[in-house]
């Protein structure tokens, strides 16, 4: 394992190192202090760090150079393992994910400096302030977070893009093992719902069976019955034979793949009327998505699709009035699917986010500032190899809903008595980890039922 590990990191690094003739260096982060110093938030190095490194070391930094890596970490302090237990140096380290050399911290500085010129040095940020002021320190120049990246920090950025946006077998690998642990926890969730009276519960049980495969959660886990608040991580609310319970959870490797599952059950074991009919609606846009999802692609076309599915079956249950076209160019779908489709999936949940839009977006292609298109987080024709959620929903949103333009902009297009029979669904979300394969597609997380019966089965 240690040298095919080794042998993938080495083949990433070559491959870098034909898509760029400058230096660059990437740092793994270190963890923030809670109250005290030696009491911590969990770790989590840098993805584009542990793309290159494979293994999350912390307080380390790389320097990537023709194919080429020299690592730079310090040996554990003496005392660690007093506190920590023994740790293994900084020698077998760099045996064991192929470093070409390996030297303490105090002398990457001077080493940078022999390199180059500081200033022509590339770097992506990390997230965490003490090592973005270590970046700027070094490399004596402003690195920030969630600013524009530009020059070689930019070349790089769309170097290490390419190479992560399509995955290779070893990242396969692992994100199957994290798919699989998610289903595990999906179907716990499901098994545990009726005895359990909150939600704090259910969530209690999924993550029980990611961190028993010592996994931990790719995201804040979402286990809801007000799946209409989109991101809600809450988890006090009791739960009432009659509400659907959303869960949004997804474990990730202790290398850092990552996945993301939503499914929505209901409580009692048994959909209503109302909510079976929303949930297929929900579910034949999913359905349709993936089946259209082949290289080449365009995922906004997906996006569109859901979004018409939507409509179309919401004209049929004579909640919306008009041609689905007509109203999807209204972005009438989005007051009840106001997000996109997906994103990409990797290291990251929502992959090399930390990057904006250059990621998602391929090149000269912007967001929309069209309500039912802004929140798309990805829009470039599909490859081979590329992960991505597809995950339409549907919800009734107080903020959308409730809101007095809006309910005056589409009084006519809403049936607004119509909508008031489907009270008993606030969210329901359906969402499956998609790779795009050289025919088509393969959902990795297919072992995880979508179909009404199948779900009601699991939960009763
Ligand atoms: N599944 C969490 C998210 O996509 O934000």
């Amino acid at each position: 394992m240690n040298k095919n590990l080794s042998e993938i990191l080495r083949f990433r690094r070559h491959q870098l190192g034909q898509l760029i003739d400058f230096p660059a260096i990437l740092w793994s982060g270190i963890s923030s202090p809670r109250n005290f110093p030696a009491n911590k938030y969990p770790y989590r190095a840098n993805s584009h760090f542990l793309y290159f490194a494979g293994i999350p070391l912390e307080n380390a930094a790389i320097v990537l150079e023709r194919g080429n890596m020299q690592l730079f970490m310090d040996d554990p302090h003496p005392s660690n393992n007093l506190w920590h237990g023994a740790a293994p140096n900084r020698e077998e380290i760099a045996a064991k994910i192929g470093a070409d050399d390996a030297k303490p911290m105090t002398e990457l500085v001077e080493q940078l400096t022999i390199i180059n010129d500081l200033e022509n040095i590339a770097t992506i940020p990390v997230q965490d302030a003490a090592t973005w002021t270590q970046q700027t320190q070094i490399l004596n120049r402003f690195i920030l977070p969630q600013q524009p990246l530009t020059g070689r920090d930019l070349e790089l950025a769309k170097a290490i893009i390419s190479l992560r946006l399509c995955h290779d077998d070893m990242a396969l690998i692992e994100l199957k093992k994290a798919v699989n642990v998610s289903i595990a926890a999906h179907k716990k969730g499901m098994k545990v719902t009726r005895a359990a009276s909150l939600e704090a519960e259910i969530r209690a049980a999924m993550e029980a069976v990611i961190i028993s495969e010592n996994m931990t959660t790719a995201y804040s886990s979402i286990v809801t019955v007000h799946g209409e608040i989109l991101h809600n991580q809450h988890y006090h609310h009791a739960i009432k034979s009659g509400d659907l319970l959303l869960a949004d959870v997804g474990a990730e490797t202790a290398n850092g793949w990552a996945s993301d599952i939503t499914r929505t059950w209901p409580v009692s074991g048994k959909f209503s009327p109302t909510q079976k009919d929303i949930y297929d609606i929900v579910l034949t846009a999913h359905d349709a998505c993936i089946a259209n999802i082949f290289p080449g692609v365009e995922y906004a076309e997906i996006h569109l699709l859901a979004a018409k599915i939507i409509a179309e079956g919401l004209v049929n249950l004579g909640i919306l009035r008009g041609k689905p076209e007509d109203l999807v160019k209204m972005d009438l779908h989005a007051l009840f699917f106001p997000h996109g489709i997906g994103h990409l999936l990797g290291l990251d949940v929502h992959d090399m986010e930390d990057l904006g839009d250059l990621a998602g977006y391929d090149l000269g292609r912007e967001r929309s500032s069209r309500f039912g298109l802004s929140y798309l987080r990805l829009n470039r024709p599909l490859l081979p190899g590329m992960l991505v959620t597809i995950e339409p929903g549907f919800y009734q949103v107080p903020a959308i809903l409730n809101d007095p333009k809006i309910r005056n902009q589409y009084q006519y297009l809403v049936n607004w008595e119509r909508l008031a029979q489907f009270a008993d669904v606030r969210g329901i979300r359906i969402e499956d980890d998609v790779l795009v394969t050289t025919s088509g597609r393969e959902v990795l997380t297919a072992a995880l039922p979508t179909k009404t019966s199948d779900i009601e089965n699991l939960v009763s």
